[in-house]
């Protein structure tokens, strides 16, 4: 019964906002009205979250963009997202898959109800990526990763590649729709380290 509702709603939430509406009809964005809804649906939102309300430079000329930037624009992007990157101090990018595991299934973390103290935020990978087959539960906005590490032969420029791009999507794809991790400190460079671990472990679930 609930479940019917809830159908019955997001049918009626996407044909109000368009899926069913012709590429070329759709109606152009107004960032400015966009970014003003936003912070108006958060009136009671506490004072550390002000500025999460407020986008920052690459979600401004991603939002101005339609996530299609000019040559110009995507290269600054690239750049300002390149230079954010920090590495690890011992150079090592693949870490303890079983940790990656918990955390690219947990989605603790930025919202309000975590506050419990002490617990470290997860990656939420599985909402947007297939990874293991052993999660049947998972989203598809993201490509599958199944078999990441053994399509690339395990090899360390592609665990550098695979830590770089969780810490920061924008490095490699400009206005992509995955979160900045590292960036945004989501999550800790070890905490990285291991969800690398994760898709590049020959022993890694994802790779079996
Ligand atoms: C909100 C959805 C979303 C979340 C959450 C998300 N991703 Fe992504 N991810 C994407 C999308 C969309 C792409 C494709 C565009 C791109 O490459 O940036 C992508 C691309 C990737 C790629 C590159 C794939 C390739 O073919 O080279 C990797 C690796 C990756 N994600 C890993 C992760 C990991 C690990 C996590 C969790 C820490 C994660 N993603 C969380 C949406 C997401």
């Amino acid at each position: 019964m609930r479940f019917a509702k809830v159908t019955a709603a997001l049918l009626a939430v996407s044909a109000a906002f368009g899926s069913e509406v012709p590429a070329q009809q759709k109606q152009k964005i107004d960032p400015a009205r966009v970014d003003g809804t936003v912070k108006s649906a958060f009136p009671t939102a506490p004072a550390d979250w002000q500025a999460r309300l407020t986008p920052d430079e690459t979600m401004q000329q991603c939002s101005a963009a339609n996530n299609t930037p000019p040559a110009a624009t995507f290269e600054t992007i690239q750049a300002r997202a390149r230079a954010s990157i920090q590495y690890p101090a011992d150079g090592k990018f693949v870490g303890n898959w079983k940790a990656g595991e918990g955390l690219a299934q947990s989605g603790y973390g930025l919202r309000f109800t975590d506050t419990t103290p002490n617990r470290v935020n997860g990656g939420n990978c599985y909402a947007c990526h297939q990874i293991t087959k052993q999660e049947v539960s998972y989203g598809t906005i993201g490509p599958s990763l199944l078999q990441y590490g053994k399509a690339r032969n395990f090899s360390e420029a592609d665990a550098k590649r695979a830590y770089e791009k969780i810490y920061d999507p924008h490095a490699s794809f400009p206005c992509s729709l995955m979160p900045r991790f590292g960036t945004n400190k989501v999550l800790t460079i070890a905490q990285i380290v291991d969800i690398v671990a994760l898709l590049m472990s020959p022993d890694s679930p994802a790779n079996k």
